[in-house]
């Protein structure tokens, strides 16, 4: 027989497993969080989520509560939303204003939310004691002490998702900051540079060095634009973040993210090429043109059937010259499934060769 507990009067089945939080969400219910993230595994740390419990004295963390059989949660009450004004305007204090931010189309999960919740604004703002991390070389990641409200989603997920643990909370009460081994440079630890600690950052002290040396700050508004990554064959989900502005309204790629947690084959994972590797886009060297040696040996512009006749009468040469497996095709996984299908087909049936490759080997 299914399990039910009682969220605000209703009788509601609970799935095996889940958390309030989860059971609430599931049925439409908004709750404000920033340090869960369905990855990682509970912390109960930033207490933005909590809820009643009947019965019990305290307010409870919904990330952090299982939805148990017979329990009667109430997720919204005049108490609940004091607490809530309260706590998002003391994280206010110890955060910077959401206008400088990096990306005003895409406020941090800290900026929108205390203005659902209708945080005061007015209460001054805190001189921050956390130790910031000096010159770290690495080309992407920069941490902003004077951002962090120590959610630890970042170090949680660096742990449990990269299993990297390249940084963690050190030190102690106000002093507490996200840190490295011995202050080192992110470029000197385990970090693969994956960039997820910066996605999952609700508060943009996490945040990517590029967006902020190319100043995309703070007027710009980028546009989403879902795509597949084309590095390898995985078919990674990611999202474009597009100034359509830019470059004389042909637009410009201004940072990738990646979408939710849950969305497949990554469940909002990236590596260190999807997520930083886009410079090659707008590249001034990047070949948008066939191209051929002339007389001289020097590259000039062509059609594509004349690029094709020669590439084609080459191969043929060589291949009359020093047989089928003198030549070797090696296809790419920036291609589309048909067209490295097509490129083996090339090999094998036309040439005669097994000697195919393609670098995702898929
Ligand atoms: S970039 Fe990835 S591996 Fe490096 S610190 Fe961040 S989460 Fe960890
Ligand atoms: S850097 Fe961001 S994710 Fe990490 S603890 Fe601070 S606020 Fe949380
Ligand atoms: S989201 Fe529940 S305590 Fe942070």
């Amino acid at each position: 027989m299914s399990k039910t507990l009682k969220l605000n009067g209703d009788e509601v089945e609970i799935v095996a497993g889940e958390s309030v939080l989860e059971l609430a969400r599931r049925m439409g219910q908004e709750i404000p969080s920033l340090c869960h993230d369905p990855r990682l595994k509970a912390v109960g740390a930033c207490r933005t989520c909590l809820v009643e419990v009947e019965g019990v004295r305290r307010l409870v963390p919904s990330c952090a509560t299982k939805a148990e059989e017979g329990i009667a949660v109430t997720t919204a009450n005049a108490r609940i939303e004091r607490h809530q004004k309260a706590l998002f305007a003391l994280y206010m204090t110890d955060n910077v204003d959401a206008s400088e931010t990096d990306d005003s189309s895409d406020p941090s999960e800290l900026h929108a939310l205390a203005e659902r919740v209708k945080a005061p604004t007015t209460w001054p703002r805190m001189q921050h004691k956390r130790f910031q991390r000096a010159d770290d070389r690495n080309p992407y990641i920069e941490y902003r002490a004077d951002r962090c409200i120590l959610c630890a989603r970042c170090t949680r997920y660096c742990e449990e998702v990269e299993s990297v643990s390249a940084i963690t909370l050190a030190g102690r009460g106000a002093e507490t900051t996200i840190a490295t081994a011995d202050a080192r440079s992110l470029l000197d630890t385990t970090c693969e540079l994956c960039g997820g600690c910066v996605d999952v950052c609700p508060t943009g002290a996490m945040t990517e060095k590029k967006p902020l040396a190319l100043k995309l700050l703070p007027a710009r508004k980028l546009e989403k634009v879902r795509t597949t990554c084309n590095y390898c064959g995985v078919g990674c989900q990611m999202d474009l973040n597009v100034d359509r502005t830019a470059n004389n309204g042909r637009g410009v790629v201004a940072k990738i993210t990646s979408p939710d947690a849950g969305v497949l084959p990554n469940d909002g994972n990236l590596c260190v090429k999807g997520r930083f590797a886009y410079q090659f886009i707008d590249h001034k060297d990047r070949l948008t043109k066939p191209l051929v040696r002339n007389q001289e040996g020097l590259l000039e512009e062509t059609s594509w059937d004349n690029a094709l006749q020669i590439a084609a009468e080459g191969l043929k040469k060589v291949a009359k010259r020093h047989g089928p497996d003198s030549l070797g095709f090696v296809s790419s996984s920036r291609c589309t499934g048909e067209e490295n299908y097509l490129v083996q087909k090339l090999s094998r049936a036309v040439f005669g060769t097994h000697n195919v490759h393609q670098c995702a080997a898929t």
